[in-house]
C-alpha cells in the first residue's frame, strides 16, 4: 500500500520570505509538489507517532495538494492529521491549532495575497511546533533535503472526503476533519470584550468587512455576524473561491479600492476592514481616513492596555526594519522594549515565543500579538473594534489624536514589480557598493547620516541574518530603504520604502505622496531606479 516513487531534485525549491511560492503550473509538474512535501518531512525530524495540522486558503489546487499531504504523511508514519473542513484553514488558525493540540507542525497551502486560479500562484508554508513559521535554519534544511531527494513515500489509497466532519483513516493514520473556525473564534472571544462591541453595535456602530472571496469569509461570518451580532451583510465576499472571484486577495489600496471608496463616502460605515488570501493580513479604514499599517501598529500598542487580553501589560514591541518608526515613539513613551527585525514574520517568532514582545507588525498589512505566532488579520480588526467600542471615539479622532501626541510618520512603499531580475540585482549591488561613500552627502536639502546593509542578530538564538535591505538614514530622521522582494513568482520586485517625521500638528494633514515628494526623488536618484529598472513609475504605491 505504501509506494516509494523514484524522483529527481528540482533546483528551485528554495523557500522565500514566506514558504515556497510558485505558479500553479509549476506545482502541477509531476513529482514537484510531492518532492517538496517529502523534503519537509525529511528535514523536520521523526514523523512517527506525531500529529500534523493541514489546511489552506481555498485557492485552486488546494484540495489536490491536501490529498497528497495526507497520503505522503501516512506513508511517513504520522499518527494523526487534523484538517480544516473543505481543506480550509487560515494561517493564524493553523498556528493556533498547532499550539492547542501540541502538533509536531503544520502545513499551510497558500500564496497569501497573490492571485489564484489555474494561472495564478500556489504556495506551501511549513510551521513548526511553536506554531510559528519555520525559521531560516529549517527552511534552509528543507531546501537542502529537496536538493538531494531520490524518492518519496506515498500511500496508494483513494481520496479522503474533506467535507465530512469527524474521523477517517489512511492505514494506521487518523484523519480528523474539523470545523476550521470554532477553536479560533473561541480564542478571539477570550482576548476581546465582545460585550463592549455588542453594546457599541447597539449604540449604532456600523462596520463592513470584505473577505475578498478568500479564507477569512467563514471566520468573519461566525465572529462578526453570529457571535458579535453585526447585521447579516456586514461581511461581503464571504465565500472562499478558487480564483478569489478573479481578483487578487490583497487588501491594499489597489485591490480593496471599493471598500476604501465606501469608507470615504458620506453614507459609508464607521469602520471598514479586509483580509488577504490566507487571513493573516489586515486593512483597516476609518470613516474618512485610511490607516496605514505602521500607524495601526503604533495605535494598537498605545491603546492595548484598554483591551481585555492585554490589560496585564505589554512586554515589548517589534517592527520589521522597513516598517515606519511610529511604534518607536510609542515604545519610548510607554517604556516598552523595542526590537527591529528583518522583513518576514518568522523573525518575530523567537521574540514572541520567549515572551520578549507582546505586539508586533510589518508595513505590509501584517499585525499580530503573542496569542499566536503568526500575523493575524481578524485579530487586528477585532483589536480596533474593541478600542473603538471602549473609547467611544471615531477612528479618525483616534488617529488624529495619536499624531498630535506622538507626531506623524509620513510613510509610503513603492513597488516595481516583475522587473528584470538581473537588472534589479545589479541595481542593488551598485547601491550596495556605494553605501560607504554616501554619509555626509546632501541631496535635496536632506543630509545623509548613515547608509548600510541591514544585518540582524537574533537576541534569542544568536543567529545572524545578512542582506536584509539597504538603508539610507538622514540627519532629520527620514529614511529610505531598498529591498528585493522574497515572495514574487515572476521576475524581481524592488521595494522602496520612504519615511519622514512631522511633529507639527499644522503640517500633519498633508497628502502622503506630496509630503514625501522630495524623498521620492532622492530615492530615484540614489538608487538610479529609472536607469536600471527601465520604468517611469512604480507599479504599486501603498
Ligand atoms: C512580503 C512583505 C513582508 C511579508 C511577506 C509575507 O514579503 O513585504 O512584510 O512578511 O510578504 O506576507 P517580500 O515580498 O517583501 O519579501
Ligand atoms: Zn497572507
Amino acid at each position: 500500500m505504501i509506494q516509494a516513487i523514484i524522483t529527481k531534485p528540482f533546483a528551485d525549491q528554495d523557500p522565500g520570505t514566506s514558504g515556497l511560492r510558485k505558479k500553479v503550473k509549476i506545482f502541477e509538474t509531476p513529482h514537484y509538489t510531492e518532492n517538496f512535501i517529502q523534503s519537509i518531512f525529511d528535514c523536520t525530524g521523526k514523523s512517527k507517532g506525531k500529529r500534523l495540522i493541514v489546511g489552506g486558503d481555498g485557492r485552486f489546487f488546494n484540495q489536490q495538494v491536501i490529498q497528497k499531504v495526507l497520503k505522503i504523511a501516512a506513508a511517513n508514519g504520522f499518527a494523526s492529521i487534523m484538517v480544516g473542513k473543505g481543506g480550509i484553514l487560515s494561517t493564524p488558525a493553523v498556528s493556533h491549532l498547532i499550539q492547542k493540540y501540541k502538533a509536531h507542525g503544520g502545513i499551510i497551502l497558500s500564496a497569501s495575497h497573490n492571485p489564484g486560479g489555474s494561472d495564478g500562484d500556489f504556495g506551501i508554508k511549513y510551521n513548526i511546533a511553536s506554531g510559528g513559521p519555520a525559521p531560516e535554519k529549517v527552511t534552509k534544511g528543507i531546501y537542502a533535503c529537496s536538493q538531494k531527494i531520490r524518492c518519496y513515500r506515498i500511500a496508494n489509497v483513494g481520496d479522503i472526503d474533506l467535507d465530512r466532519l469527524g474521523h477517517q483513516e489512511i492505514g494506521g493514520m487518523k484523519i480528523e476533519i474539523v470545523d476550521p473556525v470554532r477553536d479560533y473564534a473561541d480564542l478571539m472571544e477570550k482576548l476581546f470584550d465582545f460585550q463592549a462591541i455588542r453594546q457599541a453595535i447597539a449604540d449604532g456602530l456600523r462596520f463592513r468587512f470584505d473577505a475578498m472571496h478568500a479564507v477569512s469569509g467563514p471566520y468573519a461570518h461566525e465572529i462578526f455576524e453570529k457571535r458579535l451580532g453585526f447585521p447579516t451583510g456586514t461581511v461581503i465576499k464571504g465565500q472562499p473561491l478558487p480564483d478569489f472571484g478573479n481578483k487578487n486577495p490583497d487588501p491594499n489600496p489597489v485591490h480593496a479600492k471599493d471598500l476604501i471608496d465606501l469608507l470615504m463616502s458620506d453614507g459609508g460605515p464607521d469602520f471598514g476592514a479586509a483580509s488577504d488570501g490566507d487571513g493573516d493580513r489586515n486593512l483597516v479604514i476609518g470613516k474618512g481616513i485610511f490607516i496605514t499599517p505602521s500607524d495601526s501598529l503604533a495605535i494598537l500598542a498605545a491603546n492595548a492596555h484598554l483591551v481585555k487580553g492585554y490589560r496585564a501589560g505589554v512586554a515589548g514591541v517589534a517592527r520589521s526594519m522597513p516598517t515606519s518608526t511610529a511604534i518607536d515613539r510609542v515604545a519610548k513613551k510607554h517604556r516598552f522594549f523595542l526590537y527591529e527585525t528583518p522583513t518576514g514574520w518568522k523573525f518575530f517568532c523567537n521574540l514572541l515565543d520567549m515572551g520578549l514582545i507582546t505586539l508586533c507588525g510589518e508595513e505590509s498589512f501584517g499585525t499580530g500579538s503573542s496569542h499566536v505566532l503568526e500575523k493575524d488579520g481578524l485579530w487586528a480588526i477585532l483589536m480596533w473594534l474593541n478600542i473603538l467600542s471602549i473609547t467611544g471615539k471615531s477612528a479618525l479622532d483616534i488617529v488624529r489624536n495619536h499624531w498630535r501626541e506622538y507626531g506623524r510618520n509620513y510613510y509610503s512603499r513603492h513597488d516595481y514589480e516583475e522587473v528584470d531580475t538581473a537588472a534589479a540585482k545589479e541595481m542593488m549591488k551598485n547601491l550596495h557598493d556605494r553605501l560607504e561613500s554616501l554619509p555626509g552627502m546632501e541631496i535635496g536639502g536632506f543630509k545623509i547620516e548613515k547608509a548600510d546593509e541591514f544585518v540582524y542578530h537574533d537576541p534569542v538564538d544568536c543567529s545572524v541574518s545578512h542582506n536584509q535591505g539597504l538603508r539610507i538614514l538622514f540627519k532629520n530622521g527620514s529614511r529610505i530603504v531598498f529591498r528585493l522582494s522574497g515572495t514574487g513568482t515572476q521576475g524581481a520586485t524592488v521595494r522602496v520604502y520612504m519615511e519622514r517625521y512631522e511633529a507639527d500638528p499644522v503640517l500633519q494633514e498633508q497628502n502622503t505622496q506630496k509630503a514625501l515628494s522630495t524623498l521620492i526623488s532622492i530615492a530615484d536618484e540614489i538608487g538610479n531606479l529609472k536607469l536600471y529598472l527601465n520604468r517611469n513609475a512604480p507599479t504599486v504605491i501603498t
